[in-house]
């Protein structure tokens, strides 16, 4: 696997000094102050998942972003297709009618991307920064949006020409340098009503905006740079793999993973959340967290280590409370497989030492990863191991369900190329838990990551953090909607004896 070189260190750390520098310079005037919303896109058809009053709607805070922005809006995309495309034999929409499409709520969007074409004609200073190579068209809107019009650029990032593997995974909305949009949700519009998502609003937020736009500019960039020029190869002790970021002009045959950070970057913000009544306004600390590391500076935490210690902040006998699409103890697309014991062995520790309740949701959904049981049978196997002598004392738990969205055993395409009716009722890739968050009795990560190790290592993804109180409550209130919902269901444990410890 191929990594970065000492250039783009630098470039990097210039960039990032240069923006510090200039908050630094520019009186900080805060006037309106930070706001935060959770955000959910619920797929149609889900009668029985009760609402949490307060949280937004995805597909209205995108036409939001598009719509109130005046100067500037950069937008990281894993792939474009806002705009359903039920005439195309190669989509998953093919076959549909125009009644079909309307019940499955295609017309949100098309409104974020008409929102985002106003604002292009508005002389918006728009950026479009995508992934690509997944499906013909994907790059299609991105490309149309730039195409004729000066203010508006886009730009393809493929991360497998510097990580060796990987893509941009990321999920972000920047707007006016002030208001953005951190989640799980595509530009697409199954994100908006057939696929369960989970996000988080920033309203007047000019200071994290900037961070994350520094984490903009420095993909950009690397759009533009020859990679070949930049990057060298190196064997890593931790992943026992050839990679890791290292300068080339070092002479050395090996590193030892990323360090942790013992004092990572926080911000010290007040933040309002005007979804959720608050009696605690005493500011809390929030934060940033990125992957791959190389693009954290050394100064944000890394993705993974954000991850690990959500966990870990967890009180005696609290609750941990973890959503994702999917969970795999491995990497998934390198061509040596790395073991990745990270996020369970967190799990283990505060189920053991702090008797802490851990509860993960994964999704159970058509493109299910089989490896996916036989890892959380090992994770349930924490519950044995936890009470296997008498003198542990060890009263913690790990509770693990599926979450099953109505209709997922029957997406896909209504036709074939031929026209053959196929009996899917809705379309590919939707009615899937898509959210990707964690939220202990203290601390919200609401993150753009799956929980694999190719997420955190080689593919980009953010994730916003706080441990602002009224976040963590409405995340635990929209996890317990879910968990206590009739769509989850209990993953069994392996074998017998497999009753959780509780002596
Ligand atoms: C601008 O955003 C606010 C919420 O932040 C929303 O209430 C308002 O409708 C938006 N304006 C437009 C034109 O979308
Ligand atoms: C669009 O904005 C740019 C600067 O952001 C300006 O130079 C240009 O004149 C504007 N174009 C129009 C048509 O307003
Ligand atoms: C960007 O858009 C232009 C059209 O304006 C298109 O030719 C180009 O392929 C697109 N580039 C990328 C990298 O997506
Ligand atoms: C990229 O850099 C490599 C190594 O320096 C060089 O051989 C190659 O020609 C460069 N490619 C481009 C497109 O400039
Ligand atoms: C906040 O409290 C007020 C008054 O008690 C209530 O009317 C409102 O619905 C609450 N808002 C939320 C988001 O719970
Ligand atoms: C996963 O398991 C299902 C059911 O046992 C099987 O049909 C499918 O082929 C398996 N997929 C892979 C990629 O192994
Ligand atoms: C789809 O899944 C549901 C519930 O899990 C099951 O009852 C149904 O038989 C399945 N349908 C097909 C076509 O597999
Ligand atoms: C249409 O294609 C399907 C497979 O995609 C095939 O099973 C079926 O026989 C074809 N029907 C006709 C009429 O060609």
């Amino acid at each position: 696997m191929k990594v970065t070189g000492s250039h783009r260190s630098t470039i990097f750390i210039a960039i990032a000094l240069s923006l510090i520098v200039n908050l630094l310079l520019l009186p900080v005037t805060e006037s309106a102050q930070c706001k935060a919303w959770l955000v959910q896109s619920i797929p149609t058809d889900m009668p029985s998942l009760p609402r949490v009053p307060g949280v937004l709607s995805t597909g209205d805070v995108l036409k939001w972003l598009a719509s109130n922005s005046t100067e500037r809006l950069d937008v990281i995309a894993q792939y474009w297709q806002l705009i359903a495309h039920p005439e195309d034999p190669r989509s998953g929409d093919f076959g549909y009618s125009k009644e079909d499409l309307q019940r499955f709520g295609a017309q949100e969007g098309a409104s974020v991307y008409s929102a985002l074409e106003n604002a292009a004609d508005r002389n918006v200073t728009i950026r479009l920064l995508s992934h690509s190579g997944v499906y013909p068209d994907y790059t299609t809107e991105p490309t149309n949006l730039a195409s004729g019009r000066p203010n508006v650029k886009n730009v393809t990032l493929l991360l497998s020409d510097w990580w060796g593997s990987g893509i941009v995974h990321t999920k972000v909305w920047i707007s006016d340098r002030r208001d953005v949009y951190i989640g799980s949700a595509n530009n697409d519009w199954k994100s908006l009503t057939q696929v369960k998502e989970l996000g988080i609003y920033l309203v007047d937020c000019p200071k994290i905006a900037r961070k994350v736009e520094t984490y903009f500019d420095n993909l950009w960039k690397l759009a533009s740079l020859n990679s070949t020029a930049h990057t060298t190869t190196v064997s890593d002790q931790q992943w026992q793999i050839d990679s890791s970021p290292f300068p080339g002009s070092v002479e050395t045959r090996h590193v030892a993973g990323y360090p942790i950070l013992s004092d990572p970057y926080m911000f010290k913000l007040p933040l309002q959340t005007p979804g959720y009544n608050d009696s605690n306004l005493q500011p809390k600390s929030s934060y940033l967290s990125f992957a791959p590391p190389e693009l954290s500076f050394g100064r944000y935490q890394a993705d993974e280590q954000a991850w690990v210690e959500t966990i870990k902040s967890v009180g005696i006998g609290g609750t941990v409370r973890i959503s994702t699409m999917d969970w795999l103890g491995q990497s998934q697309y390198l061509k040596q497989t790395v073991y990745w014991a990270s996020l369970s062995s967190a799990i283990s520790e505060v189920v053991f030492s702090k008797k802490a309740t851990v509860k993960i949701l994964v999704a159970y959904w058509a493109h299910f990863i089989n490896s996916t049981d036989p890892y959380l049978k090992s994770l349930l196997y924490s519950n044995v191991l936890c009470s296997s002598s008498k003198y542990n004392h060890c009263a913690g738990k790990v509770e693990i369900k599926y979450y099953i969205v109505p209709g997922f055993n029957l997406t896909g395409p209504a036709a074939t190329a031929n026209g053959t009716d196929t009996g899917n009722i809705y379309p590919g890739y939707t009615r899937v838990n898509h959210g990707k968050y964690a939220v202990s009795d203290v601390r919200a990560h609401v993150g753009t990551s799956n929980l694999i190790w190719d997420y955190f290592y080689t593919t980009a993804g953010v994730s916003f953090g706080t441990y602002k109180p009224a976040i963590v409550s409405q995340l635990q209130e929209v996890f317990d909607a879910d968990w206590d919902s009739p769509y989850a269901v209990p993953v069994e444990e392996l074998g017998e004896g497999g009753s959780a410890c509780s002596s």
